[in-house]
This record gives structure tokens, sequence and C-alpha cells, in this order.
């Protein structure tokens, strides 16, 4: 059933608002798509803002907005916004929902659209990927699972050059499809070539290493490594500027700590600290292996010729040292930013990133890496660098990056505080949409923003690559 009762109604004075009036029993929730018929046959697509419960056997009451004329052949026509009264109320079927999106390019399929009784396709614009994206939901809602699903549809659809930072090892298969995947997907998917460093510990057939070299840092990345403050520890920095003035910048570690323990009293400070830090135990020194800046931005020894459009997934997990994986990441973004006037389309993915994006690092790498995730929030934009990161709590993302998203998949989410947040920094999603986050099932989720043509109530498609670290089991007796 898609018709309301007949006594559905809507009225609207500027053509962009309405208000409407139904039967109870009609079950219109915020997000249904409704097709409003004015008394002069005009057809306008609108979306359900806000419901007001009724009263006993008062009638349904609640606003919407027009998103625009449907034309004869079905098109969406948003600029036309003719004013109405006593127009006839009833929810959108499928083909209507078609015409939202239209013939636009890069349509991606990304699961069931639940709009009224009908279950439609859901797509997102993969043009919208030109902002930065945050996919929020709390811990089983289907964030990861959701994220692979978007991710597999941009290998599909875009060329985008990505670099996932995987702190569970969840992306480790994102290059080999499941059984029964469509061929022509299969092989895209192959064709994208995706490469998967990985710790020792971790690192399985096909996987590489994830390396990173400490020469190639920026200056303030290597002092931060070493945990050495240009203001606390004035001389020991001092010393080690003037060190590397000295010998010049191609050192790795092994040959810069041997010059250090030879030299002068403050050099010899600095090698007991990295030693004392124990830096040079790291596994993560890439020695003569690529390192994963070089991967990700296909520059080094081995390639750049496709100018490095290429996925990288590194898996952050299996490190001795918990600054190591930091420590590579810090390196990427580093150079990915430093890269930036070749304005690659990129998209940095981010699992699980309080991690890497929280407002209270916990070392001088990591207020590192903070310090260049926000200067791309910021900036990033206008050079192609684009986020998409996924995390369960919105008030653990730094607020300099949480307020530069400007697209927004939200999965189920009890927390009422986090909700009111979320509001407040994604002003363009209706409030009622973002509370029915409560109710959501795994794999439910809110989508809004400029990837949406409207927000939408979608439950995600089945994914086509395995996903990776799946829980761990209680081992049951008897089974
Ligand atoms: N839409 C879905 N369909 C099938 N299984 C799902 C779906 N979403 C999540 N899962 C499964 O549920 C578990 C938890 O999902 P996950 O995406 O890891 O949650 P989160 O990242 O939000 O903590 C995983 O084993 C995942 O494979
Ligand atoms: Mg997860």
């Amino acid at each position: 059933m898609t018709t309301m009762a007949d006594e559905a109604r809507a009225e609207s004075r500027d053509g962009r608002g309405f208000t409407f009036r139904a039967a109870a029993d009609d079950g219109v929730a915020p997000g249904d798509m409704v097709v409003v018929t004015t008394p002069d046959g005009a057809r306008l697509l609108g979306q359900v803002v806000d419901v007001i419960e009724p009263v006993g056997e008062d009638p349904l009451t609640g606003f919407g907005v027009v998103i625009g004329a449907l034309d004869e052949e079905g098109a969406v026509q948003r600029g036309a916004r003719p004013a109405f009264r006593g127009a006839a109320l009833e929810l959108a079927r499928p083909a209507e929902l078609g015409g939202l999106h239209g013939a636009a390019a890069g349509t991606m399929s990304i699961g069931t659209w639940r709009t009224g009784d009908v279950g439609a396709e859901a797509s997102l614009r993969a043009g919208g990927f030109n902002r930065h994206s945050f996919l929020c939901g709390q811990s089983g809602s289907g964030k990861t699972y959701a994220l692979g699903v978007l991710l597999e549809r941009l290998l599909l659809q875009t060329d985008l050059r990505m670099a996932v930072f995987d702190p569970n090892a969840d992306f480790v298969h994102l290059g080999s499809t499941l059984p029964g995947v469509a061929e022509a997907d299969a092989r895209r998917i192959a064709d994208r070539g995706v490469r998967v460093l990985r710790s020792d510990s971790t690192r399985g057939e096909g996987d590489e290493p994830l390396r990173m070299r400490f020469r190639t840092m920026t200056r303030q990345a290597q002092a931060a490594t070493l945990q050495l403050d240009p203001i606390h520890d004035q001389d020991e920095y001092n010393a080690f500027i003037s060190f590397l003035a000295q010998i010049g910048n191609d050192s790795d570690l092994g040959a810069l700590l041997a010059g250090l323990r030879s030299g002068t009293p403050g050099q010899l400070s600095l090698a007991r600290r990295m030693e004392n830090l124990g830096l040079l135990e790291w596994q993560v020194w890439a020695g003569e292996l690529p390192s994963a800046a070089d991967v990700v931005t296909g520059g080094g020894a081995d390639g750049g010729a496709d100018g490095g459009a290429g996925v990288t997934v590194m898996d952050l997990g299996g490190f001795g040292d918990p600054s190591e994986p930091i420590a590579v990441c810090l390196e990427v973004v580093d150079e990915l930013w430093a890269q930036r006037d070749r304005r690659i389309p990129t998209l940095l993915v981010i699992d699980e990133a309080h991690n890497l994006c929280s407002s209270d690092p916990a070392s001088p790498v990591a207020q590192k890496l903070l310090d260049r995730l926000i200067q791309i929030a910021a900036e990033g934009r206008k050079y192609g660098l684009w986020f998409l990161l996924s995390s369960q709590r919105p008030s653990k993302i730094d607020p300099q990056i949480l307020s530069q998203c400007d697209n927004l998949m939200l999965m189920r989410m009890n927390s009422p505080d986090d909700i009111a947040e979320l509001g407040r920094a994604f002003g363009f999603a209706p409030k009622a949409m973002l509370q029915a986050s409560n109710g959501f099932v795994q794999g439910e989720a809110l989508l809004a923003g400029g990837f949406a043509p409207v927000p939408m109530l979608v439950q995600v498609r089945e994914r086509l690559t395995p996903q990776g670290g799946s829980d761990v089991a209680v081992p049951l007796v008897g089974a």
C-alpha cells in the first residue's frame, strides 16, 4: 500500500516547507518521501522532516520540505517551488524516487532505501566524496562492514587513490572478492591492485611490509619521534638540529646513533635518549624496503607510473611499540601533504578514527599527526585530500576535524548526548531522523550531506569482499 487515506492533505505558503495532516494509521515517519499533488495538478516530491504523534483519534500532523517538481518523465526539477493549499498527499513509489538520482554520473548503489512502506534503491553520488565524510555508530552497529561497502563501491566506480588506515585488519582482504560476485565486479576490484601493508608478525602471503624511513620524515616529525620538545628540551633539541645540519639529512637511524655516540656530551645524551626510547628496536624502519609513504604516493623506487592512483591498506596492528604505527601514519600523511600540489584526488580512510584524531593525543608523535590531520581537514579539500572517518563517538574526534565533515553516515546510536552533538555538527541532517538512529538495527544507516540526494534511511547492501578481523567467539563447551 503506497496510498494514504483520502483525507491526507498538505499545504505550503512558500513552496519550500509544507505542513500536512494524515490519518494516524498512515504511519508516516520522518524521512519518508511523499508525492504532493496540488489542486492545479502539479506533482511535487517532498520529504517528511518531523511528525507530531496524534492524541487519541486526532489525525497525525507534521511538516516536510519540498524537494522539487516531478516532470512528465518522472525527473525531479529541483528549482520548481509553487505554493499550494489543499494538496493531496501520498507516499512516494520507487519510480518517483529513481528520478531523484536522475542521470547523474557515478551513482553508487549502497543498499535499500526505506521510505514509507517501500524499499527503493539507495544510491550515493560518488562525486560527493570530494569533501570529508564521517561514519558514526556505536560499537557493533555495522560501521566497519558499511565502510567496506563504501570502499568497494568506490573501487568499482571511481579511480580515486585511497589510503586506508586499518587498526583491526578489517580491510586486508579488500582486493579479493567473495564467491558469487559478478565477474565484471570481481575483475574490476582485482584490477585496482589493492596493496596491503602489514607488520612482520601479521604479514601473510601477498602482503607487503609496513615501513617508514627516519631520514625522510619532516624535522618536526623526527623530533617528535625522539620526544624532543623545542622549548622544554632546548639544549638537546638544538644539539639534534645542529648535528643533522652537520651530517646531512640522508642518514638512517643506525648511522645517526653511531655518530651521536662518538660526539659531544650533548650528542651523547641524544644517543641515550634514542636508546632509552628503544627506537632502534622498532621493526617499522624500512632499511632498503619501500616505505608506506612511497607505496601510497607511488613514489620511491618501485613505481609511480600510474601517478600513484593506487589503493593501499595499512594494517596498523602487530607492532611492539604503540608509537610505531602512529609514526608510519604521520609519515604517510606528511608525504601526502608535501605532495599536495599534485592534486591527485585521494581518500584518506580512517577506521576507529578516535585513535588518530583524538583531541587528546597520547604522545608527541600522535600530537604531530593530529596537527597534520587538522590541517588536512581545514585545507585538504582544495588539494583533493578528503577524509572518510569512522568512529563510535563524535565527542572523541577533535572538533576541528569533525566540524569540517560535510557528509554523515549515522548507524545505531543510543546515546542522546552523542545524537545531540551530531545535530549541532551536522545541521543538514533532520533532527528527527538523527533521533531515529537509536532504533536502528545492525546495518541500518542515515545518510545525509552532499553525497546523498536527500537524507535517506538505508539498509546497507551485502559486501563483495571479506571483512578481516572478526570478533573472537566465546569458546563453548561441546561446540
Ligand atoms: N549489514 C550487515 N550485514 C551482515 N553482517 C553485518 C552487517 N553489519 C555488520 N555485520 C557483522 O556484524 C559484526 C559487527 O559489525 P562491524 O561492522 O564490525 O561493527 P562496528 O565496526 O560498528 O563495531 C561483524 O562481524 C560484521 O561482519
Ligand atoms: Mg569497527
